[in-house]
């Protein structure tokens, strides 16, 4: 992986994943060890869209490991106001860093910054395609929770068509065994037909319906997501759907005693904050792991672990 960039995680083997969640957890418990292991190292955040977690936990990471951080947060300060394509602005960024985070609204843009640089690209998240650093947190706490991946029933609820983390996950889940997904959504917000095409020539199980209630009993992992504001065409159907699914402790009783409640984040309103201190709540302990892999790939693709 030294060098290569990540615009999905099609291309690691599931070895590679494996490898990165062992070295996020050696970096949770010697936090000393590797403090300098980035020193002299500078990260770029090129961030074309709003974010809080991503950004900051790439920063975090860096600055963790010893390295320099630069960038922006918001198209409005950067040249592609003057018109500056993203080929150009990689091709100029990589002159600068080591290592780039991209997060664009334009599904492919991460492909093709990555193609443009001459230093590794890691997709942050692009429009409503991938977020593989967020698909590597999930996984992280899925194998930190259940100390496994596989034989898992996963419920993913919300905004199937427009959440990216959602369709990041699948992709990587369909590599392990035993997993079957049960999809959550009202009509409109449905997972795509490319996401369902592709599970049934793979052979791997999965149910559509619109009651989250219907399913709860069955679901070792209920993965929760906002309906995507920014994706929407008009204003009228974002509110018609936007509180479609809220998440109450009534639901939760439904649920296995140790099934997994997550969420990418950020939350508006889907998940009641009385579930916070549920057990079964993992979403800001996830937001902690996010840390860790995006310190694991970051020393990963700069052949430093
Ligand atoms: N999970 C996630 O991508 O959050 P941000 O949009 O705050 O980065």
């Amino acid at each position: 992986m030294v060098g290569k960039s990540v615009v999905t995680l099609d291309g690691l083997s599931t070895n590679q994943i494996l490898d990165l969640l062992h070295k996020a957890e050696y970096i949770d418990s010697h936090r000393k060890e590797i403090a300098h292991t980035c020193d002299g190292r500078v990260l770029a955040t090129l961030f074309y869209e709003p974010s809080t977690r991503t950004r900051l936990s790439f920063e975090t990471a860096m600055l963790r490991l010893g390295g320099k951080v630069i960038g922006f947060a918001g198209a409005q300060l950067a040249s592609v106001t003057k018109g500056e394509s993203i080929a150009d602005t990689l091709k100029t960024v990589s002159n600068y860093v080591d290592v780039v985070a991209i997060r664009h609204p334009k599904e492919g843009a991460a492909l093709v910054a990555s193609r443009a640089a001459s230093v590794p690209v890691i997709n942050a998240g692009d429009g409503g395609h991938m977020h593989p650093t967020q698909t590597l947190a999930d996984l992280a706490t899925l194998q930190s929770r259940f100390g496994r991946v596989n034989n898992l029933t996963v419920g993913l609820c919300g905004d199937l068509t427009f959440g990216r983390t959602v369709h990041s996950l699948i992709n990587a889940l369909v590599r392990y065994e035993g997993i079957k997904f049960i999809f959550i959504s009202p009509e409109e917000l449905k997972i795509p037909d490319y996401v369902t095409d592709m599970l049934r020539e793979k052979g791997i199980p999965f149910q559509e319906v619109i009651r989250l209630e219907d399913v709860m009993p069955e679901l070792d992992l209920l993965y929760m997501t906002r309906v995507q504001k920014e994706r929407f065409f008009n204003e009228e159907d974002y509110v018609r759907l936007k509180d479609f699914y809220v998440l109450t402790p009534e639901k939760m009783e439904l649920a296995k005693p140790d099934m997994l409640v997550l969420h990418p984040l950020p939350r508006v309103n889907e998940i009641s904050v009385e579930i916070d201190d549920d057990p079964r709540a993992a979403y800001f302990k996830q937001a902690q792991f996010a840390v860790y892999v995006r310190m694991a790939l970051i020393l990963t693709l700069l052949g430093l672990a």
